[in-house]
């Protein structure tokens, strides 16, 4: 199986979906580790009998500092991929370089639309008619790495914030195991700033 470490801030949902595919995705999550000591992901990775490991960001005295502890702990596991799920922290360079071409991201909107905060909102206020979540590996532009997949949906005319959220979600559970398999099998890889499946480039923008 390849190793992977999980980083969360939060629910986990993301997390529960890769922790019940390790099996299909040929992949053992050897730690969780979190910036938040009351992300509900720490009790879904102890309840996998998972570690779970805690690093506040509040107690390192630079964004630097963090990252480097950050590396530090992730780099014990010698993981051959990062999956951030929810982790919700700017990377510094030195973070990103060093994880070149084995670090995943998961952003709820169609990228390159709707980098950074509040995506479900925005989709709706800029009256989208479609939304929805991409995976691409993390570089040190902010949402800007290489798409790697995506899943659509529909903008509906009664959706709100939590409706649109919701239903993006269900589709993050299904692509996010997807990705991770296709990494850990050996399948995806970044070549040149863009992503290769098999032998093909995926496309550079949005798809
Ligand atoms: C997910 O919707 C993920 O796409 C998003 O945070 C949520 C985490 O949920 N990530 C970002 O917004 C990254 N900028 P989870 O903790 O239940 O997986």
């Amino acid at each position: 199986a390849t190793d992977i470490v999980v980083l969360i801030s939060g629910s986990g949902s993301n997390l529960q979906a890769l922790i019940d595919t390790q099996a299909e995705t040929n992949t053992r999550i050897v730690a969780v580790i979190s910036n938040k000591p009351e992300a509900y992901g720490l009790i879904r990775a102890a309840q996998a009998g998972i570690p779970a490991v805690i690093l506040e960001h509040g107690q390192y005295e630079s964004r630097e500092a963090f990252d480097q502890a950050l590396m530090q702990e992730i780099d014990s596991y010698n993981p051959a991929l990062v999956v951030l799920a929810g982790f919700m922290r700017i990377l510094t360079p030195a973070f990103t370089d060093h994880y070149h071409g084995r670090m995943l991201n998961i952003h709820p909107s169609l990228l390159p639309k709707f980098k950074g905060l509040h995506t479900h909102r925005r989709a709706l206020e800029a009256g989208e008619q479609e939304h929805g979540v991409t995976v691409h590996f993390v570089t040190s532009e902010l949402d800007g790495g290489a798409p790697v997949i995506q899943a659509r949906i529909p903008v509906l005319e009664d959706d709100s914030e939590e409706s649109l959220q919701k239903r993006v979600l269900v589709q993050e559970h299904i692509i996010y195991p997807v990705a991770v398999g296709w990494f850990a099998n050996g399948r995806l890889t970044l070549q040149d700033g863009r992503a290769c499946l098999d032998s093909t480039l995926l496309p550079e923008q949005g798809f």
